[in-house]
């Protein structure tokens, strides 16, 4: 369901510096649109395809998954957050729209999302009515890291499941009704963790694909 517009190259980098320093361990397409800075004004050191492509509406307020191959970005012109316009973009072949967020640190956070290679997903689910859940092996290997879990139905759509819950070794964290979850982990000093994610089915659901991605970081909202 992309448009041929957004898309030029699908080239794939299996590491990609962000401007705050880290590298994030996922796969993340490079288009025509390939400037980068576009996407950060707002929301910083945030990767991917650049989702305000609008001149005059640049920065990226924040983004969600309308489905697994498209971004809904809501775009604003530079320091007018408020003024807000929609922008809708198409995701690469081969990848597959997935929800995060910033950190909040006691404050306000923002939601985006990215198109994300579908080697670096993990897709665990099948299935109506009941509990599904599955462990990670997880290759986070900062202090914090962003783990989301998206659920999409057999048209690709998000469909909502009764809870998504993610575990790690000291952390619990469950939203209800929901289709889709992205927590901020703080790893800590540990070396190999492995993380599990269990989402429940309510009767008479169908969820055709429960899809978990990890990013080797946490984003923060620039000041
Ligand atoms: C990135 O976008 C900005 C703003 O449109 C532009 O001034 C700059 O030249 C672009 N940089 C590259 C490398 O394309
Ligand atoms: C989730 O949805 C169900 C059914 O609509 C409702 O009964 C329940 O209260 C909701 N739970 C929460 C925590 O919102």
């Amino acid at each position: 369901m992309f448009s041929q517009l957004f898309l030029i190259s699908t080239l794939l980098v299996g590491i990609v510096t962000v401007a705050i320093g880290a590298p994030v361990a996922i796969e993340i397409p490079q288009t025509r649109y390939g400037n980068l800075t576009l996407n950060r004004r707002f929301i910083s050191g945030v990767p991917g395809l650049p989702q305000c492509i609008d001149t005059n509406f640049p920065d990226l307020v924040n983004s969600f998954c309308i489905d697994e191959n498209s971004i809904r970005a809501y775009c604003a012109p530079a320091n007018n957050p408020s003024n807000q316009k929609e922008c809708d973009t198409g995701c690469p072949e081969d990848t597959t729209c997935m929800d995060f967020r910033t950190e909040s640190e006691g404050g306000p956070y923002a939601k985006f999302s990215i198109c994300i290679s579908d080697k670096s997903l993990k897709d665990f689910g099948e299935g109506g009515s009941g509990k599904v859940c599955k462990s990670f092996k997880t290759d986070i290997k900062s202090d914090k890291g962003t783990v989301s879990i998206n659920v999409y139905d057999s048209t690709a759509r998000p469909v909502q499941v009764s809870s998504i819950s993610i575990y790690t070794h000291n952390q619990v964290f469950t939203k209800s009704n929901a289709s889709t979850y992205s927590v901020i982990i703080n790893v800590g000093s540990a070396v190999v963790e492995t993380i599990k994610a269990c989402v429940e089915i309510a009767a008479g659901i169908y969820v055709a694909h429960v899809i978990y991605a990890e990013i080797n970081e946490a984003f923060g909202l620039q000041p």
